[in-house]
Formats: C-alpha cells, structure tokens, sequence
C-alpha cells in the first residue's frame, strides 16, 4: 500500500491489465482539478497493432465522462525504473491535459515525478495550427 492515492490507484488498476502478448503490465490514474480519478490498464489483442496504452485508456476514460481538466497522471509498472509513457501517449496527454505532473511508480515504493513539458518538448498542438 502507498499513502499517494493516485498511485494507489495506477497500482491497483494494473491489476487488470490485459496483456497477454507482452506481459508488461501497466496501470494508470488521471486525477482531475476537484480530486476525481479516471483509471486505465493496458489492453492488448492478437493484432498487436491495436492494443491501447493505460495512459490512453485512462484519458479517454475522463474525456468520454465530460473531463476536459486534468492535474496529474501516475503510471505503473513492475520495473526498478517505472516505465514513461510513450510519445503517443505524451502527445495525447499534451494536448488534453496539457503541462501536467507526470508521476511514474512501481509496486516496490519507488516514485518520480515529472513535469509533461519536460518529458515532451516543443510539441505539436492546436496552437501549432495557428497563425502567428
Ligand atoms: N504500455 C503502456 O500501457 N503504457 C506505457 O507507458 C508503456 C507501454 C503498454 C503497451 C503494451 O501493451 C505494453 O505496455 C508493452 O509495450
């Protein structure tokens, strides 16, 4: 058990994770502005191709329940240094939850926390469709 409740949330949520194929299983809890958390596993299928990240579950998760504001995400995974989210990931983070913590943990109490903007530099986004 940890004392950080969004941890505990990506903790428990990789639990469920559906990933035959990998085994690597990951767990994720989107925590909104008020305090609510959105959770995700990553599920995986026979085409590989199709398999979605907990990260993009737990956000859609959110978005599909009218969250449009988010603060912090934890992600877990089994591993001394807890795995980061990918770049597609970070590009749907980016721009829809914009410069959020980013905290990684594994079951074993290890945490680290960083900023999105640091971990997803210079990005593509709406503003990048803009005109100057
Ligand atoms: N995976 C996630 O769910 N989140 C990450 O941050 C990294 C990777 C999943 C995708 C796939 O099911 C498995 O981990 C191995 O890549």
């Amino acid at each position: 058990m940890t004392s950080e409740p969004l941890v505990q949330a990506a903790l428990d949520s990789r639990l469920n994770a559906v990933a035959p194929y990998s085994n690597f299983k990951v767990g994720a809890a989107l925590m909104t502005p008020e305090g609510k958390i959105y959770t995700g596993c990553n599920v995986e299928n026979a085409t590989y191709g199709l398999s979605v990240c907990a990260e993009r579950v737990a956000l859609w998760k959110a978005l599909s329940e009218g969250e449009r504001s988010f603060s912090r995400i934890a992600v877990a995974s089994d591993r001394s240094r807890p795995a980061s989210p990918c770049g597609a990931c970070r590009q749907l983070l980016w721009e829809f939850a914009g410069d959020i913590e980013v905290i990684l943990a594994n079951p074993r109490g290890h945490t680290e926390s960083h900023q999105l903007a640091a971990l997803f530099p210079r990005a593509f986004d709406r503003g990048s469709l803009a005109e100057i």
